[in-house]
């Protein structure tokens, strides 16, 4: 963890400067003091031996006589020797806290993604439950739109944490004892159910805009906040596609087909391009799906 240390800030330093200060101490919840007694690093005008000097040409860092940084005056420098001063403090590398950051997003999500498969059913011959087909067609999707393979590992990892809130659904259902009539009704709680649980980690915020609306329609006429065109979030309109692709291609066990054939499903997506999906996402859709199949298998 990082400890902030007080900064002071010298009566020479320009008002500008000092505002600026106070702004930033605000949103990173650091503490500016008055007296440079109290205080870890100062912040003055002049050059200091230890500590930070801000004037309208340069700003430098020095810790106990060297020179850790010295650049122009900028408003963005200003942030950069303050995040680099904190490292410094604490004796820290500043990319440790963000990369730490980054591995416990990494496996949290991981953890979730497990969690998703778990209570899935897999099929027997491709070992692959709903939400997997869902992230596999999707990427390949994206692959074939040439994204960029950041893009495409985000809109996988989406893609498998899209239902994450049918967790809580699968166990409602196990103690109800008109389970299956209940099942319809409950088919719209998982998208706040989802969004409601992984709102509270804040590492995932930024699946829940998936989780919420991926089954919102192009119209309107989806749930559950009936987001109609561009309001549905674009990541949400993408994996809604193949979402409602693979729900009506497989069963939920998958050991028998679908409501629909893949045929019928592409025709059902076609004559409701504009009204249920995005006109523009299921035109590509359905050619990267003809063209995917045939080449590769039908999963
Ligand atoms: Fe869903
Ligand atoms: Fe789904």
């Amino acid at each position: 963890m990082y400890n902030f240390p007080v900064f002071f800030v010298g009566r020479d330093l320009e008002k500008d400067i000092k505002n600026y200060l106070e702004n930033v101490s605000k949103k990173a919840g650091f503490y500016l003091s008055n007296s440079a007694e109290n205080s870890d690093i100062i912040i003055s005008s002049e050059n200091i031996p230890d500590g930070i000097s801000i004037n309208e040409k340069n700003i430098s860092l020095y810790s106990e006589g060297n020179e850790i940084f010295l650049l122009p005056f900028s408003y963005e420098n200003v942030d950069l020797v303050i995040i680099k001063a904190v490292s410094v403090f604490n004796k820290k590398n500043p990319l440790d806290e963000f990369s730490l950051k980054m591995k416990h997003r990494y496996k949290l999500s991981k953890f979730l993604q497990g969690l998703v498969v778990t209570m899935e059913v897999e099929d027997k011959i491709t070992n692959m439950s709903h939400s997997q087909r869902v992230a596999f067609y999707s990427a390949k999707w994206a692959e074939h739109l040439g994204k960029s393979q950041d893009e495409i590992e985000k809109i996988k990892e989406l893609a498998m944490l899209h239902d994450i809130g049918r967790i809580g659904l699968e166990q409602l259902m196990l103690f109800t004892p008109t389970r299956i009539n209940e099942f319809e009704s409950w088919e719209l709680e998982h998208t706040i159910t989802g969004s409601v649980f992984l709102s509270s980690l804040d590492e995932l915020w930024f699946a829940v805009p998936v989780i919420r609306n991926h089954h919102e329609n192009w119209d309107g006429s989806g749930y559950p906040d009936g987001l109609s065109g561009d309001e549905i979030p674009y990541y949400a309109r993408f994996i809604g596609i193949v979402d409602w692709f693979d729900i009506s291609t497989h069963t939920a066990s998958s050991e028998f087909e679908g409501i629909m054939s893949v045929e019928e499903a592409l025709v059902y997506i076609e004559k409701n391009s504009g009204s249920v999906f995005d006109p523009n996402l299921s035109e590509s859709f359905l050619e990267f799906i003809k063209y995917y199949l045939m080449n590769n298998n039908f999963i």
